[in-house]
């Protein structure tokens, strides 16, 4: 025999399985309400967006962007370059929840471990062969070898990265469900940063030295 407080129980389940299912559906960015809102740039940036250009003032050219034609510069120390087509870059994309990279990478090349605060991201092998990871929050290790035409996903915020462990150089193209998903560079958020983080955080957090702390600073002209 099932006890009233236990279906009431059932019954307050149920309705918070149907309060949050719409909830399931929504993209990271928030819906937009109206059809576009090209960003007017110079105006300070509001809580979510930019406040829209007058429509009399929005030209086609608005909505189109070249800017991942162009092979980006891998001559760096990870020898892989992240071109962004964000809403700074192509301000159509404004409020729209969606944004693209194009990741180039030279042999060997790595597109560091990074994570994005406000979006998942998919992505397409164009050229080469890429080795592909993430970690989940329970420190599972997700990885696989992909070849052109061959796609990944990487679930919001979690830290992930690709290789290049072709014989030539790579591409790839990454779509994001937010207009500035944003990106947190583990190497260069933990040991680049303004100011930089006490060397105290550091060698406690990877159980090293000062120098070596000092010295993966160096490698990035921290
Ligand atoms: C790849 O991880 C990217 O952020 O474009
Ligand atoms: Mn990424």
């Amino acid at each position: 025999m099932v006890s009233s407080s236990s279906s009431g129980y059932g019954l307050l389940f149920c309705l918070l399985i149907l309060l949050l299912v719409p909830f399931r559906s929504h993209s990271a960015d928030p819906d937009p309400l109206q059809d576009f809102c090209l960003a007017n740039l110079n105006a300070t940036s509001s809580v979510n967006g930019f406040p829209c250009k007058p429509v009399s003032a929005v030209t086609s050219e608005d909505f189109f962007f070249n800017g991942l034609s162009v092979e980006g510069n891998t001559s760096n120390v990870f020898d892989a370059a992240v071109t962004s087509a964000n809403v700074f870059s192509f301000p159509g994309l404004n409020t729209q929840g969606m944004s693209m990279n194009r990741v180039d990478f030279a042999t060997g090349g790595l597109n560091a471990p990074h994570s994005h605060p406000r979006s998942s991201e998919i992505g397409v092998v164009i050229k080469g062969k890429l080795l592909v990871g993430f970690v989940t929050t329970d420190n599972v290790f997700h990885s696989k070898v992909l070849t052109v035409g061959q796609m990944f996903v990487i679930p919001r915020g979690l830290v992930h990265f690709q290789r290049n462990v072709g014989k030539g150089k790579a591409l790839a193209f990454t779509a994001f469900n937010s207009h500035f998903p944003g990106a947190v560079v583990l190497p260069t958020a933990l040991f680049a940063s303004t100011p930089p983080l006490p060397n105290e955080v550091l060698t406690k957090a990877f159980q090293v030295e000062d120098q070596v702390v000092n010295s993966i600073r160096s490698k990035f002209g921290a």
